[in-house]
């Protein structure tokens, strides 16, 4: 296929397929996700994860990290609840066993570290059932454990940018965004995940090898936290019963185009920052659904 045929995903396809909220809905039918990372070096970057699941239309989220990282996330966050994980000096290590059978959806990675005891925290989440999200440092440590992820028996989705797709390819950047459909499409077959590569514009991989693309986003978005708002956004439309790709289509949709309404009407693509974006999904949901 060439470039021209490959589908984008438009706001006809949002008003399409996002669920309706029934009026006797309770929190239940909207899921309960679960995010795990953070550190005392990054205590941000999962408040902004669970905020935009919250907005995207989560209904329970529960933050999962260290009882240090705790109070910064709670000030930002009134709604999340807490699952207290052991950690060294502020990082998280793997000693505690999470329960992923109790949540319908997991992301795992943002704001984790690299350091060789979080290692065990990702495996025991490709262990588990269930959809799973993979973002940022948790990415760094999937890389030993690939071959494992075929043998779920829910999706995993990889959310990389460039960067970090380079690194999981063994690839360098240049290399990589010379052909990024065919190096995403030949990583989501052969490892049998769906694959977000995040950019200017993003692409979207299933493990099938089905590719859609995503130009909703601007320069706005340019600004460490954008990457980790929309991990939440993720998994919340992951949660709301949509197909995988229907969700992650949205997902992407709704990040980008939030950032497009708050630069146009409120911000500028100089000041907007990761934790407005959330309150662009407001509009969003406003002016579409
Ligand atoms: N146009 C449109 N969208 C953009 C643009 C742009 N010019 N620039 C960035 N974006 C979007 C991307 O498509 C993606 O959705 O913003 C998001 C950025 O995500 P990341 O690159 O993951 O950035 P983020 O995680 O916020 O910050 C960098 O990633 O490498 C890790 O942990 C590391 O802290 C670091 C973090
Ligand atoms: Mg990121």
């Amino acid at each position: 296929k060439n470039r021209a045929q490959r589908k984008v995903w438009t706001e006809a396809d949002f008003k399409e397929t996002m669920p309706e909220r029934k009026a006797n809905a309770h929190k239940g039918n909207h899921g309960r996700g679960l995010i795990i990372g953070g550190s005392a070096e990054m205590p941000g970057s999962i408040a902004m994860s669970a905020v935009a699941a919250l907005r995207t239309g989560a209904g329970l989220m529960t933050v999962a990290t260290a009882k240090s990282v705790i109070p910064t996330i709670a000030s930002n966050c009134m709604e999340a609840t807490y699952l207290t994980l052991d950690d060294t000096n502020g990082f998280l290590n793997a000693r505690t066993a999470v329960p992923f059978d109790q949540y319908d959806a997991a992301v795992i990675g943002m704001g984790l570290g690299r350091h060789q005891e979080a290692a065990g925290l990702v495996q025991q989440a490709v262990e588990a059932e269930g959809p799973l999200i993979v973002d940022a440092d948790g990415l760094y440590h999937v890389r030993s454990l690939l071959n494992r992820l075929n043998h779920r028996t829910g999706p995993v989705v990889l959310t990389p940018h460039p960067g970090e797709m380079a690194m999981l390819l063994d690839v360098s950047v240049p290399e990589l965004l010379q052909s990024p459909f065919a190096y995403t499409k030949m990583f989501a077959e052969k490892y049998q995940v769906y694959v977000i590569l995040k950019g200017t514009f993003t692409i979207i991989t299933t493990p099938e090898g089905a590719q859609t693309v995503s130009t909703a986003g601007n320069q706005g978005l340019a600004k460490g936290g954008s990457g980790d708002v929309l991990s939440g956004i993720i998994l919340a439309m992951i949660m709301q019963r949509q197909t995988v790709t229907e969700a992650l289509g949205n997902a992407c949709f709704v990040h980008g185009k939030a950032a497009e309404w708050l630069t146009e009407e409120v911000h500028s693509v100089y000041d907007l920052i990761a934790s407005d974006i959330s309150a662009g999904i407001t509009n969003v949901y406003r002016t579409l659904l």
